[in-house]
C-alpha cells in the first residue's frame, strides 16, 4: 500500500462507522494561547471536551498535521538519531465527543490493523492504564490478542495529556514487536528489549486515549461531566510497518524528499551511511518549516518564530555535512508540495510564499554560519587543552548573540565534540541581558513607588465603549517625581491593548485637576499616568474623568479602517496576508502583514479603492461577547499569538468583515471619511508595513497636496492637467541644453588651448605648455590633455589639477618628440609629481600622476620646461653613446640617467 492509500483507507474505514471526516486544523493553533504548534489530533475539539463548544456530529476522524517541538510533547531531541520521531508528523485519529466508548473503540482498532492492514496479531502488544480493569478486560474479550500481551503501565506511558492544563485521562496503546534485528539499544549494557523498553524493536502505533478528566492551572484534575474517546496513530509509523521498511525515512512519504537532498547535493546515505542522521534531520524540519510557514507562523525571534528559526538553522547546520555553503533547503519545499499537495493543497498554494520565507532566512544564516563554527571550534579546541568538558555559559551566549546560534544548536555540536554546555551559565547571561533590555524600557511607572490606597474596592471596570466621561472614584495612586498614576473604580480610558493607544484627557477633583497623557494596562488595571495641572494633591477621591474625544473619536476611525484595511488586503493580496501587528493612533494606522513582495502601486490604490468603497457603503460596525468557539464558528479572523479570555468580543463590519477585537470602533464606516495610504514598506523577511490616515488628517494631507499642486501649477505657469506634460517638456529641454553646454564648453576649450599653446615656453626648439587648470575628474583632464596634444602638433604639455584634496599632472608628447628625442610623458610626470610629493607614471605619449601637496602645484609647474630640457640632455647623450656602446647597456645607462636627475 502506498502512504496514500494508508491515509484513505483509514478514513474509509471510519466512515463507515459513521465518522464525519473533518478537515485537518492548521497546525498553528490560532485560539489556543496554550500551544504553540498543534500537537494532537484532538487538540481542535478541546472546547467539546470542555464543553465550551459544540459540533453538529459526535463522531470525527481526520488526519491531522501536529509538530512536536515545545512544551509537554517535544521530539527535537530525537529527531535523525532514531528512525521513527519526527518534529512535524501526521496524526490519523477518531473520536467520539460522548458516544461510544472503550468497547467500540478497542474492537475496531483491533479490526483496522488485523484484519484491514493484515498487521501479524502474535507480534501486536496492548497497554492499558494501572487502574483500568476495564480496558484490560475489553481487549481480552472483544478481540483475539494474546491475553499475556495485555500490559499494564504507570501514568507516564498510560495517562496521557495535552499540555500542562487541559483535557485528559488513562490511555491504551497498542504497540508491535519489529523483531529482534530492529532494536537500536543493544549497545547499551543491560538493556532489554520490551513494550515501552524505548528501543526500536518494540514501538508504539496507536494511543487510544479515554477523555474523562480536566486539568486545570493548579494541576487539579477534574471529572468532564461526559466521557469521550480521543485517538491518535503516527502516519509515518504505520506506514513503514505497512510497507515492511526499517524506518520512517524510507517509506514514500520521505523517498521523495529524500531523493531531492540527493539531487541537490549529489551525496546519499544509501553510498555513506553516516549521513542518514542528516538526511533525516533535514528532511524532518523541511516538513516542519513548510507546514507551519504556510499555515501563517514566520521565522523570528520570539514564541512559535524562534522554534522555526531554530529548526532552520539546525537543518542549515547539518547542510554543512553535505558540504552545502549555499542556501538549498527551501528548494525541498516544491518536492514536499508535489508530495504533499494532493492531501494539503494549502501547502502547494503558499509554495512560492514558503519557498521565499525559507530562502531569505537560509541566507541570512548561511552569512554567519561560517564564522561562528569557526568560533564555536576555538572553544571547543581550548576547552578541550584545558581538559574543560563544558562549555562556559558566557561563550556559549556569545554564540546566540552574535552568531545567532541557538542553544540547542551549540548543544548539539558540542555533544558531537564530546562536550556539554554550561546551561545555567547560558541563561543567566540571557537574564543579564533581559534585565539591560528592562533597564533601558521607557515605562517607569513599574514597581518604583507603593500604591496610597484611597478608597477600598474593585477598580479599572471599563465603560468606555459607551462614554468618554464619567463620574469615578480614585481607588489608589501613586507618585513617581512629577507623574501621578491612578486607579479608578471605573473609567472611559482605553488603557493601551491590541495596538490601540491609550487615551489622554483630564481627571479633575475638587481643586486639583489632573492631566493625563497616557493611559496603560498591567493585566487587569487600567493605569492612567499624569500631572497635576491645578492644585498639587488629591484632596477627595471623587473625580470627573473625561477623555479627549476628538482624539478617541480619529482613533475609532483609524481602528474601524484597520479591519477594513485588513480584510481589502486578503481580497487583493491573497489569503496569506495576515495581520503581523499594528498601531492605532489618533494620528494614523500602521498595519504590518505578512506578504512576501512588495506591493505594486496598482495594489495598492485597488486597497485604496476598497477601503473607500466600504467607507461610502457606511456599513454599520455591531460588536458582540461571545465564546471563542462561537466566534470562530461564526468565521472570525483570530490574530496569531494573542490570548484571548474564554469570552470575547467581536467586531463585525455587517457581513464583510468579522474579527476579535477589544478595542474601540466608531458606528458606521461612513463615519472614517476618507482613507489614505501613506506608504507601504518591507520591515522583516515576510512581513510589509502599511501606514495610512483616515478622517480630518487625510483630508488635511488632500488639501495640502492640492495647494503644492496648484502652487506647481503657478510656478509653471500652465493648468494643473498640463503639468506633466510641462514638467516632461522641461525634462527635454534640459536635455537640449545640456547637449548644447557640452558644445560650447568643448568650443571654449579649443580656445583655451590656442592660448596655451601661444603662451608656450620654447626649449631647444620644443614647445612646452605647462598649465594649471579646473576641472571636476581626471577623465575631464585626461580629455583635454588628448585634445591638447592633438592641437599642439609637437611639443610637451604638462597639466596640473586640484581635484578634491589630491594634486593631479597630467603630461602628453607628441609622437614626433617620442621617436626623435627619446622623451616619454611617463619620465616627465614622474619627476613633476615628485614635486608634488607624489607618484605616477603612464605611456610615453600620455601618463598621470597624483601627489598630495596642493599648495606646490605652481611651483612644480614653473619647473616643467627645466625639466623637459634635461630628459632632452639626457636623450642627446643615449643618442651620441647609442653607436658607442653595446645594445644591452643603453637600458643601464638610460635608467641611471633617470634616476638621477
Ligand atoms: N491525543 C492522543 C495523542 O496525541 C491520542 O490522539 O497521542
Amino acid at each position: 500500500m502506498t502512504s496514500k492509500e494508508i491515509r484513505q483507507s483509514f478514513l474509509d474505514f471510519f466512515k463507515k462507522y459513521d465518522h464525519q471526516i473533518v478537515p485537518s486544523a492548521p497546525v498553528v493553533p490560532m485560539d489556543d494561547p496554550t500551544l504553540l504548534f498543534t500537537n494532537a489530533g484532538m487538540n481542535q475539539f478541546k472546547d467539546v471536551f470542555l464543553e465550551t463548544g459544540s459540533r453538529p456530529y459526535s463522531r470525527a476522524a481526520d488526519s491531522q498535521k501536529c509538530i512536536r517541538v515545545s512544551g509537554k510533547h517535544n521530539d527535537l531531541e530525537e529527531v535523525g538519531h532514531d528512525t521513527y520521531h519526527h518534529t512535524f508528523f501526521e496524526m490519523l485519529g477518531n473520536w467520539s465527543f460522548g458516544d461510544y466508548y472503550k468497547e467500540e473503540v478497542i474492537a475496531w482498532a483491533w479490526e483496522l490493523i488485523t484484519k484491514v492492514w493484515g498487521l501479524p496479531k502474535h507480534n501486536l502488544y496492548a497497554t492499558v492504564f494501572r487502574e483500568d480493569d476495564e480496558a484490560e478486560m475489553l481487549w481480552k474479550k472483544v478481540t483475539d490478542i494474546d491475553p499475556s500481551h495485555v500490559m499494564r503501565f504507570n501514568e507516564k506511558d498510560n495517562f496521557w495529556e495535552m499540555g500542562v492544563t487541559g483535557p485528559c485521562g488513562p490511555c491504551s496503546e497498542i504497540h508491535i514487536d519489529l523483531g529482534e534485528g530492529f532494536c537500536d539499544k543493544q549497545h547499551i549494557p543491560g538493556h532489554q528489549c520490551g513494550v515501552n523498553a524505548g528501543c526500536a524493536r518494540f514501538i508504539e502505533l496507536w494511543n487510544l486515549v479515554f477523555i474523562q478528566f480536566n486539568r486545570d492551572e493548579t494541576g487539579a484534575l477534574s471529572p468532564l461531566p461526559k466521557k469521550h474517546v480521543d485517538t491518535g496513530m503516527g502516519f509515518e509509523r504505520i506506514s513503514a510497518v505497512i510497507q515492511r521498511v526499517d524506518s520512517n525515512y524510507k517509506t514514500d512519504v520521505f523517498t521523495p524528499i529524500m531523493n531531492s537532498i540527493t539531487d541537490l547535493t549529489g551525496k546519499s546515505p544509501l553510498e555513506d551511511r553516516s549521513l542518514q542522521p542528516t538526511f533525516s534531520v533535514i528532511a524532518d524540519h523541511i516538513r516542519a518549516l513548510s507546514f507551519a510557514i504556510t499555515d501563517g507562523a514566520l521565522p523570528s525571534n520570539e514564541g512559535r518564530g524562534y522554534v522555526l528559526r531554530r529548526l532552520l538553522r539546525r537543518a542549515a547546520r547539518y547542510g554543512r555535512n553535505l558540504d552545502m555553503r549555499e542556501p538549498f533547503i527551501y528548494k525541498l519545499v516544491s518536492t514536499l508540495a508535489n508530495t504533499m499537495g494532493e492531501a494539503y493543497p494549502e501547502l502547494s498554494e503558499r509554495a512560492q510564499h514558503t519557498t521565499s520565507v525559507i530562502k531569505v532566512e537560509e541566507e541570512r544564516f548561511n552569512e554567519v554560519l561560517d564564522r561562528g563554527i569557526e568560533i564555536f571550534n576555538q572553544l571547543a579546541e581550548t576547552a578541550d587543552k584545558k581538559g574543560h568538558k563544558i562549555l562556559a555559559g558566557p561563550d556559549v551566549f556569545k554564540l546566540y548573540d552574535t552568531f545567532g546560534f541557538p542553544l540547542d544548536l551549540t548543544q548539539l555540536m558540542a555533544r558531537e565534540k564530546g562536550l556539554s554546555v554550561d546551561e545555567a551559565g547560558f541563561q543567566e547571561e540571557m537574564n543579564k541581558q533581559r534585565q539591560r533590555a528592562r533597564d533601558s524600557h521607557h515605562f517607569v511607572h513599574m514597581g518604583i513607588a507603593e500604591w496610597n490606597v484611597l478608597t477600598e474596592g474593585s477598580d479599572s471596570k471599563f465603560i468606555g465603549y459607551k462614554t468618554t466621561a464619567s463620574q469615578s472614584v480614585i481607588r489608589k495612586f501613586r507618585m513617581e517625581g512629577d507623574q501621578i498614576t491612578l486607579l479608578l473604580d471605573q473609567t472611559p480610558f482605553y488603557g493601551e491593548s491590541g495596538g490601540q493607544v491609550g487615551d489622554k484627557g483630564t481627571i479633575q477633583g475638587k481643586g486639583f485637576r489632573i492631566n493625563i497623557t497616557d493611559t496603560q494596562k498591567e493585566g487587569d488595571q487600567i493605569l492612567h499616568l499624569g500631572e497635576f495641572i491645578e492644585g498639587n494633591s488629591i484632596t477627595q477621591p471623587e473625580v470627573t474623568a473625561s477623555l479627549a474625544a476628538d482624539n478617541r473619536l480619529s482613533t475609532a476611525r483609524n481602528h474601524t479602517a484597520t479591519h477594513l484595511l485588513h480584510k481589502a488586503l486578503k481580497e487583493v493580496l491573497g489569503d496569506h496576508v495576515n495581520q503581523a501587528g499594528s498601531l492605532v493612533e489618533p494620528e494614523r494606522l500602521r498595519f504590518d502583514f505578512t506578504h512576501f513582495e512588495a506591493m505594486t502601486p496598482d495594489q495598492i490604490n485597488e486597497v485604496e479603492w476598497r477601503v473607500n468603497a466600504s467607507v461610502r457603503k457606511n456599513m454599520s460596525v455591531e460588536t458582540s461577547q461571545h465564546s471563542i468557539a462561537e466566534a470562530k464558528a461564526k468565521g472570525a479572523t483570530a490574530l496569531f499569538g494573542e490570548k484571548y479570555g474564554e469570552i470575547v468580543r467581536v467586531v463585525q463590519i455587517e457581513d464583510y468583515s468579522m474579527e476579535l477585537c477589544g478595542g474601540t470602533h466608531i458606528h458606521a464606516t461612513g463615519e472614517i471619511g476618507y482613507f489614505r495610504i501613506l506608504g507601504e514598506e518591507g520591515i522583516a523577511a515576510g512581513v510589509r508595513r502599511i501606514e495610512a490616515a483616515t478622517g480630518e488628517k487625510a483630508d488635511h494631507l488632500l488639501r495640502e497636496e492640492k495647494k503644492l499642486i496648484a502652487e506647481t501649477a503657478q510656478l509653471l505657469k500652465c493648468r494643473p492637467d498640463e503639468i506633466e506634460s510641462r514638467i516632461r517638456a522641461l525634462i527635454e529641454d534640459r536635455k537640449n541644453w545640456e547637449k548644447k553646454y557640452k558644445k560650447a564648453m568643448q568650443s571654449q576649450a579649443g580656445s583655451q588651448l590656442d592660448t596655451w599653446i601661444q603662451n608656450a615656453v620654447e626649449a631647444a626648439g620644443i614647445r612646452i605648455v605647462s598649465e594649471k587648470i579646473d576641472v571636476e575628474s581626471v577623465d575631464e583632464l585626461r580629455t583635454i590633455g588628448d585634445q591638447l596634444r592633438g592641437q599642439m602638433k609637437s611639443g610637451v604639455g604638462v597639466l596640473g589639477a586640484v581635484i578634491g584634496d589630491k594634486v593631479n599632472i597630467l603630461c602628453v608628447v607628441t609622437d614626433d618628440l617620442i621617436k626623435s628625442k627619446n622623451l616619454k610623458a611617463g619620465d616627465i610626470v614622474k619627476t613633476v609629481s615628485q614635486l608634488v610629493g607624489g607618484s605616477g607614471g603612464g605611456k610615453p605619449h600620455l601618463a598621470l600622476a597624483g601627489g598630495k601637496e596642493t599648495d606646490k602645484v605652481d611651483e612644480a609647474l614653473k619647473q616643467v620646461p627645466e625639466i623637459v630640457q634635461q630628459f632632452l640632455l639626457v636623450g642627446k647623450f643615449l643618442g651620441a653613446m647609442r653607436d658607442r656602446l653595446h645594445q644591452k647597456q643603453l637600458p643601464i645607462l638610460s635608467h641611471i640617467f633617470q634616476k638621477h636627475i
